[in-house]
């Protein structure tokens, strides 16, 4: 699919709440199928991915039903009384939902497999299957990628020193070691994004986190409770992004989650001297949460980005290329091999779009050289990238002509309605049949 942006030269302007985040509904779903009791999850994101990942719980032996799009009753089925799925449960884009589950069936007494789209299939498995098989998990897969096919069993206990600051591989560990009824423990280079943790206290587990290492020890059951989920601040990046661009946009973000391991990105244009203002500060659930304010100010500054805030804006490192794109010097982004074994190679799949709209860069194993200047129009392939479909199509509404991003589908994978919300702001982005 090919979508348009135009660069009408107008502001982007009102109230905007995002969607659910897709890390926190993913496990609240996975969450609430191992608890005991009924969970309600409010704010779920639908969407493609994190319905992959529901309907492979219903597979598994969950009761779900969908009071609305946003709203999940779950009956869950208990730490020990999953069923064996009669099929093979088809994840489609969804790497969180394969690792997840991959470490949540390794402790089953059936076996399982897990299947997903082009782009899944190609993603790197080993970094799950190698610790897993570590504790005694057997699982077959042909080069280290999906296909998995998972024999389920008794597992060990495991310390593990993960060598990437991967949210999915320590979840995974540890919810192998939750159905397993062992200890695991995780220990990290450098702290990744914290929900299963927050989410797993909150339902009884013993959980003790100390620096970059996280240890779970077994309890009998998981309590059931109640789930809100925060806005997504990996989609909030894109308005954000857009409302820097257009000048005299305004534009404000409600409930929005600000956990500490999420906000690199806000971080991140406060330092290009970005004009983001953070209200109304709250906790829920465990997890913190806000409304965002951003105004246009004129040119941002280009930056060398720490690498050691990446962990905390990884999804988000595609919407800033493209505003570095349009920043004043150069912005240097490094320490983020990990984008080159995303949805697509991140790295690679920007600096060609980049380079056909006229930007100088420079390419590096873990990272970007962008130096900023005028954007001109052309057309670019998202690689069947939703990230990079949104980031190429912000960046449009500030280029000298229209930007056309093919390969734009999977946008409905994280946010469904992306086109609609940007537009009902003032972005101009149509499909290529011409509806806007
Ligand atoms: C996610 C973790 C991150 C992130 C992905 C979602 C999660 O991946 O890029 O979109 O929900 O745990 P890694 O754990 O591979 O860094």
């Amino acid at each position: 699919m090919r979508l348009i942006a135009n660069p009408s030269g107008r502001s982007l302007a009102g109230e905007l709440k995002v969607p659910g985040d897709k890390s926190i509904s993913h496990r609240a779903v996975l969450l609430a199928t191992l608890a005991d009791g009924v969970s309600e999850i409010r704010g779920f994101l639908a969407a493609r991915d994190t319905e992959a990942m529901a309907a492979a719980c219903r597979l598994l032996g969950a009761g779900i039903h969908n009071r609305s799009d946003e709203v999940l009753e779950v009956v869950g089925a208990g730490l020990h009384g999953l069923r064996k799925p009669e099929r093979p449960i088809d994840l489609g884009n969804s790497g969180t939902a394969m690792r997840l589950l991959a470490g949540v069936l390794s402790a089953q007494p059936f076996s399982s497999r897990l299947v997903g789209d082009h782009s899944l299939s190609a993603r790197p498995m080993k970094r799950v299957i190698e610790p897993l098989t570590a504790m005694g998990a057997s699982i077959a897969s042909d080069h280290g990628t999906a296909p998995l096919s998972i024999a389920g069993g008794t597992l060990s206990t495991l310390e593990y020193r993960s060598p990437v600051a991967s949210a999915q591989i320590k979840s995974c560990l540890l919810l192998a070691g939750l159905c397993a009824g062992v200890e695991v423990s995780v220990q990290e280079p450098e702290v990744s994004r914290n929900h299963s943790e927050l989410m797993l206290a909150s339902m009884g587990a013993d959980l003790k986190v100390q620096d970059l290492r996280v240890t779970l020890r077994p309890v009998r059951r998981l309590d059931a409770v109640d789930f809100q989920v925060p806005g997504d601040p990996s989609s909030a990046a894109f308005p954000l992004a857009a409302a820097c661009l257009m000048p005299d946009s305004r534009v404000q973000l409600s409930g929005v989650c600000l956990n500490p391991t999420r906000t690199g990105f806000l971080q991140t244009l406060d330092a290009m001297g970005a004009r983001v203002e953070v209200h109304n500060q709250r906790t829920v659930g465990g997890e913190r949460l806000g409304d965002i304010l951003i105004a246009y100010c004129g040119t941002l500054k280009g930056l060398d980005v720490p690498p050691e805030w990446v962990p905390s804006m990884i999804d988000e490192l595609p919407i800033l290329m493209a505003l570095a794109a349009t920043a004043d010097g150069r912005t240097r982004i490094r320490g983020a091999a990990e984008l080159r074994v995303k949805e697509s190679d991140r790295i690679a799949v920007m600096a060609r779009g980049l380079a056909t709209l006229g930007v100088s860069l420079e390419e590096f194993p873990d990272g970007i050289d962008i130096h900023g200047g005028p954007v001109a129009g052309g057309r670019v392939d998202a690689a069947h990238d939703h990230r990079c479909a949104m980031s190429f199509l912000v960046l449009g509404q500030a280029a000298s002509a229209p930007v056309a991003v093919d390969s734009s589908e999977m946008i409905g994978t994280s946010w469904p309605g992306f086109r609609t919300e940007m537009v009902r702001l003032g972005a101009d982005i149509r499909s290529a049949g011409g509806e806007s």
